[in-house]
């Protein structure tokens, strides 16, 4: 069998960190097996495009001092038009006529796919390494950056925490993960939140629990609060007609001079604004001013007299996928980037790296894609396929029941926190 000479490198999707590491290690292993490696810029758009530059041999001075940088020196890029047969016909043909032999693509389930369908055009092998802060990729039990985001949110709450003990403030957070409350639920654990709001049980989240508890902890002196939610979770326990009704009424007791007109607005935000955690900030300024003014009104304790818990909002958003990646991240793209290019030397590809039971390993790209689209459909339904869970192999039906699991341990520990 004639040794492969020539292999590419990109990061596609949406960036994480110790994507550069993934970069250094392909780079570095296959120097060990005298191949070249030519690093595509742009993900599958500058394969597409092919402007010049986008294609550049990658010698190991050029990934020198990367892999403790953050972003990747290969850039990233979504591109839905990555479906389109004849995008993928003329990204196959360029990477024929650039002589590449076989790809590593660190990336999300997204890019995946799109590396398996340039292999129907290309016969191109390829090797995907799971790269999304998100942990949401069935086939592993952990993508790199995950670890990296947690520190990043974790440092920052820590630093609200501060600022919210001086001012007696609750700080709402959110957190990315797509429609995974991996990220949410790690940060409220590790910050000691009041509570969490997440996608896969965003009801176990009772917002006026949570602000009944919140004001009982002030009563009993807690200065500060903080409560994160997942970007992914909606609030839905409030229907459309929920919304209409309470806005009507407060309309009505604003014109009968019974609320005031900041009462209404935030009111008003309270019912319209779209995201969850905004949502919450009004409900609990307002209804901590109600409280504590009866309260004040019982008792005669002046330090509730006209107090509130006043509430700020942060949305962490892309700051969590930025930053030098952890010790952790650093060693697992490493480890991840050798063994893709071990399995493109040893002629075996179209795998996906994983780690499964903590080991680091690859199963078969088809393989991994089908086991994400069965779980996918669980999560959407809630209803457990049967049909095409008894066509999943041992490992599939593995990797499938671990999800499930780790899905259940999810809304489990959402609604204990909610209750502390
Ligand atoms: O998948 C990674 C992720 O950061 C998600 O957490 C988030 O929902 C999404 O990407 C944001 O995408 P974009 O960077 O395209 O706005």
């Amino acid at each position: 069998m004639p040794k492969v000479k020539r292999i590419a490198v990109m990061t596609s999707g949406g960036d994480c960190q110790a994507m550069n590491s993934v970069v250094r290690a392909v780079v570095l292993a296959a120097r060990k097996y005298n191949i070249e490696t030519v690093g595509i810029m742009d993900g599958f758009y500058g394969m597409t495009y092919r402007r010049p530059g986008d294609f550049r041999v990658l010698r190991a001075e050029d990934v020198e001092n990367i892999i403790s940088r953050g972003g990747t020196i290969l850039n990233s890029a979504r591109f839905d038009e990555f479906r389109q047969e004849s995008v993928i016909k003329t990204a196959a043909k360029n990477m024929k006529e650039e002589g590449i032999e076989a790809l590593v693509v660190a990336g999300g389930d997204g890019s995946f796919r799109g590396g398996l369908d340039l292999l129907k055009y290309s016969n191109i092998p390829i090797i995907g390494i799971p790269s999304t802060i998100d942990n949401d990729i069935t086939s592993t039990e952990y993508t790199l950056g995950f670890d990296t985001a947690l520190r990043n949110t974790i440092e920052m709450a820590d630093a609200l925490r501060d600022t919210c003990n001086s001012h007696k403030h609750c700080n709402v957070i959110e957190v990315m993960g797509r429609n995974c409350g991996q990220i949410a639920l790690m940060t409220a654990i590790a910050v000691g939140a009041s509570g969490v709001a997440i996608p896969e049980a965003p009801e176990a989240f009772d917002v006026d629990r949570t602000i009944d508890r919140m004001i009982e902890a002030r009563k009993r002196g807690k200065r500060s609060f903080l409560v994160v939610f997942a970007e992914g979770a909606v609030n839905t326990r409030l229907t459309d007609d929920e919304k209409k009704a309470t806005l009507d009424a407060a309309a009505e007791s604003y014109l009968a001079d019974r609320i005031s007109g900041r009462d209404l607005a935030m009111i008003a935000d309270e019912n319209y604004i779209s995201a969850f955690g905004e949502q919450f900030r009004t409900r609990l300024q307002r209804r901590s001013r109600e409280e504590f003014s009866k309260y004040y009104a019982e008792t005669g304790d002046i330090h509730f007299k006209d107090e509130y818990i006043e509430t700020k909002f942060a949305r962490f958003a892309h700051v969590a996928r930025g930053g030098s990646p952890t010790v952790y991240d650093r060693v697992t793209a490493s480890r991840m980037g050798e063994l893709a290019v071990d399995l493109i030397a040893a002629k075996r590809g179209n795998r996906c790296i994983c780690v499964h039971d903590g080991r680091i390993t690859s199963m078969d790209m088809w393989d991994a894609i089908n086991v994400d689209s069965v779980y996918r459909r669980y999560r959407k339904t809630g209803v457990h396929d049967s049909e095409a869970i008894a066509k999943l192999s041992p490992l599939q039906k593995k990797l499938y029941d671990y999800r499930v699991k780790l899905n259940e341990s999810l809304i489990r520990s959402a609604a204990a926190l909610s209750e502390i």
